[in-house]
């Protein structure tokens, strides 16, 4: 059975990477959350896609260049349905407080663009450890530089390599670089693609799938996990067919 991740928590009805977002994923009965991760000044790891707080927040500037005080006090649901909601910009290891409680599996995707400084990898496995929680989690990057270092730093966590356009025999590729899935964008996973990647035992997660035609046609492809926006929908689709 195809699983739903909840792409950002649940981003198309809730501010996307809020605590909210996720809880609504849990609420709906995603099987996954899809999460982004990022430093902040202090070298703190929090959850948040953009490299600046702009587009999602009340503030400006790069995560980089704030403290985790100075980002706790922005509201991240700002900007999202008239910002109805508020909710504050959380910490991957609060996030992993609630997860810990809940049965769903976790993807945490990187977001460094560094091909040799991985303090981001390393303190996002070491929270991991400490809790326990190796089995539920799946790194993924569009650098692939990073989901290498976090296999070397730790193997026992599954790693994925994310991808936007033409990977030629993603099998191979993953493999050499021991990744147990691929990530990629939707729209380049042909089903040749994906039952020619599965053969070999590699595990195909496509992004972000918001339309029912494309839910319709990873489901009869039987991919691993589809990451989307609206896991309610998604989930109430895939377990209509099933009937
Ligand atoms: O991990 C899937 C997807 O989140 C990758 O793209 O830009 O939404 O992080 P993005
Ligand atoms: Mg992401």
């Amino acid at each position: 059975m195809t699983h739903i991740f909840a792409h950002r928590g649940s981003a198309g009805t809730h501010p996307e990477n809020t605590m909210l977002a996720f809880k609504e994923a849990a609420r709906v009965k995603a099987d996954g959350i899809e999460l982004d991760v990022r430093l902040t000044k202090d070298g703190e790891v929090v959850i948040l896609h953009d490299d600046k707080v702009d587009r999602t927040t009340d503030g400006t500037g790069f995560v980089k260049d704030l403290t985790t005080k100075e980002l706790k006090t922005l509201n991240a649901g700002a900007k999202f349905k008239d910002g109805k909601f508020r909710a504050e910009i959380p910490l991957l290891k609060e996030f992993l407080e609630w997860f810990k409680t809940t049965e769903l599996v976790c993807n945490i995707e990187f977001k460094t663009r560094s091909l040799k400084n991985f303090e981001l990898v390393r303190k996002t496995i070491a929270f991991i450890r400490d809790m326990k929680l190796e089995e539920r989690i799946i790194f993924s990057s569009f650098n692939h530089f990073a989901i290498v270092y976090a296999y070397r730093v730790a193997p026992e966590i599954e790693t994925a390599p994310l991808y936007s356009e033409g990977l030629f025999n993603p099998w191979i590729y993953a493999k050499a670089i021991r990744a147990k899935a691929i990530h990629p964008n939707f729209r380049s996973c042909p089903k040749e693609l994906i039952l020619k990647t599965q053969e070999h035992g590699i595990k195909v997660r496509p992004y972000t799938v918001n339309e029912k035609n494309e839910w319709l046609r990873l489901f009869k492809c039987k991919v691993d996990a589809l990451i989307t926006d609206f896991p309610e929908k998604a989930r109430t689709f895939r377990d209509e067919l099933k009937r």
